[in-house]
């Protein structure tokens, strides 16, 4: 009967370990590159840069950074709807952090990304949007 119990979880163990890595996250972003670059839609001959971003946080000790950002800010003149997304990752040690479309995006006349560091680590990101 113990044995029935233990094995019965350690299969409810591994079913959430596969599960909990998938859902929210990007299908490239916090891979196996030590770089978390990431973008989105295509960018064309005609696209101008709208905004230029650099996040930084610095590291936080023993936390995990989690919180959105907005491009642009609220309270900048909006330039246009946004056509290509590129966001850099300047960590290149793969400590770097992981971001999440979270809220408009290419279509839309402004994104939100939700940043999330690693424990200990912080944030430095270079988010470029474009648009026509
Ligand atoms: C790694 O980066 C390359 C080049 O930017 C990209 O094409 C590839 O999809 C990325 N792979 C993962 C797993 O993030
Ligand atoms: C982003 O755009 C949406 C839709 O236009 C708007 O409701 C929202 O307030 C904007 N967010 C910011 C932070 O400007
Ligand atoms: C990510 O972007 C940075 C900055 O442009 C670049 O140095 C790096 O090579 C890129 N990494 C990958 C995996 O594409």
């Amino acid at each position: 009967m113990m044995r029935v119990i233990v094995a019965l979880l350690v299969a409810v163990g591994a079913v959430l370990l596969v599960q909990v890595p998938s859902g929210y996250a990007w299908p490239e972003s916090c891979g196996t590159n030590k770089t978390h670059n990431f973008s989105f839609g295509r960018k064309s001959f005609y696209d101008k840069l709208y905004y230029t971003v650099q996040e930084v946080k610095t590291r936080s000790f023993l936390r995990k950074l989690s919180y959105d950002i907005t491009v642009p800010p609220k309270g900048t003149p909006l330039k246009g709807v946004i056509s290509y997304i590129e966001i850099y990752d300047q960590y290149t040690d793969g400590n770097g952090a992981c971001a999440y479309l979270n809220g408009g995006g290419v279509g839309n006349t402004n994104v939100t990304l939700h940043i999330k560091s690693q424990r200990n680590q912080g944030v430095n990101f270079i988010i470029n949007v474009y648009g026509h």
